[in-house]
């Protein structure tokens, strides 16, 4: 099979399209052949190891040069070979998930408690886009951010993978959402749920007229004790994301939101989605979401294959519309 080989920390470069055994799944596992995969911040994080700070923590990237070599966290695709404790799932099977690595590749094992069915309104393109964005908005909105029907929700960073997805799901779940991005976006944003826009190039939305039960800092263009202004006073400050660095961002602006919640009136969380242990089950409810027409995956850009380091190139230049899928 072919697959983009990392070789060593550094620019899509060093991502060579090599051939290579197809793996084989284990008891528990089913192999999957690739329909489309997505590109996330989190891939290109780990294919340069920055920021540096995330080679020390535990489980994480190497310290001195990748611990995996086939980046690709999002998956869409059809089973081919179902390992013989697999109960749930057999060849011809449409799936998606969101694998730690494996995904930049025609196959790829995964464990099948990983695995949900492929929302049946999507094509394989479309879902490869769901993962990691939209259990990410999902985490942030319903569990973080504890989001009730009628209350106020600010989306820091609403125009991007994540903010597309966070946008449409509180609206879903009831919330009358405010969205930050810049103006050549506010169209979109209105058109997938936002129902007033602020242009951050213009608009400084942490001296609010008015003040928000919940706000999702995705882009993290200001000091969480700036952003912390535009809360009222028991709202809920979710930590998402903010902008890359090479030693500690975006790191140090969710550590630098948490060491506030002790000092402050409002609630200060942060969503970390590679920990989140129930990645399938919330696969499943975001199923539910899009079969019923509340969520429909924005797509920006689409590459084929051969084109994923072009593809990362583009997405870490931090002004993705949407999702920025890849092709088999
Ligand atoms: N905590 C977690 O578990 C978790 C999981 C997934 C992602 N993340 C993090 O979440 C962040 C976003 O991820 P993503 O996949 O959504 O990235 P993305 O798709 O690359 O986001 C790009 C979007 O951000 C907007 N943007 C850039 N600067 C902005 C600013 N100052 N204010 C408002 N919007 C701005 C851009 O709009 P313009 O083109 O108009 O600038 C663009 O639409 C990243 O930091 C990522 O690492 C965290």
């Amino acid at each position: 099979m072919k697959a983009f080989v990392l070789r060593s920390y550094g620019s899509p470069d060093r991502l060579d399209l090599t051939d290579l055994d197809e793996p084989v799944p284990g008891d528990d596992e089913v192999l999957v052949r690739v329909g489309a995969t997505s590109i996330n911040p989190y891939d290109w994080h780990n294919m340069r190891g920055q920021p540096y700070v995330a080679r020390l923590m535990p489980g994480g990237m190497g310290l001195r040069g990748p611990r995996h070599r086939i980046l690709g966290c999002d998956i869409a695709g059809r089973v081919e070979v179902a390992g013989q404790n697999v109960t749930r799932f057999g060849p011809g099977d449409q799936v998606y998930a969101l694998l730690p690595h494996g995904g930049f590749a025609e196959y790829v094992s995964v464990p099948q408690h990983l695995l949900a069915p492929k929302p049946k309104n999507l094509s394989c393109e479309q879902a490869a886009a769901v993962p990691m964005a939209a259990i990410t908005a999902l985490l942030s909105l319903r569990d973080q951010g504890r989001l009730k029907p009628g209350q106020k929700v600010l989306v820091n960073g609403a125009s991007g993978g994540v903010g597309t997805f966070a946008v449409q799901l509180a609206r879903a779940l009831g919330a009358s959402v405010t969205a930050v991005c810049s103006a050549p976006n506010a169209e979109l944003v209105r058109a997938i749920g936002g129902a007033e826009v602020i242009d951050y190039t213009t608009t400084d939305f942490t001296r609010p007229e008015q003040r928000y039960d919940l706000l999702l800092d995705i882009a993290g263009g200001y000091r969480p004790r700036a952003s912390r202004r535009a809360l009222k006073p028991g709202g809920t400050f979710v930590a998402v994301g903010g902008p890359a660095g090479r030693w500690l961002q975006p790191a140090a602006h969710m550590f630098a939101a948490l060491a506030l919640a002790p000092l402050v009136s409002q609630r200060v969380v942060m969503t970390d989605t590679g920990r989140c242990a129930h990645k399938k089950d919330n696969l499943v409810t975001l199923t539910e979401f899009i079969e019923d027409g509340k969520v429909t995956p924005v797509i920006g850009r689409s590459y084929p294959f051969a084109d994923i380091p072009a593809a990362i190139r583009y997405h870490e230049q931090g002004h993705a519309r949407g999702k920025v899928v890849v092709t088999l």
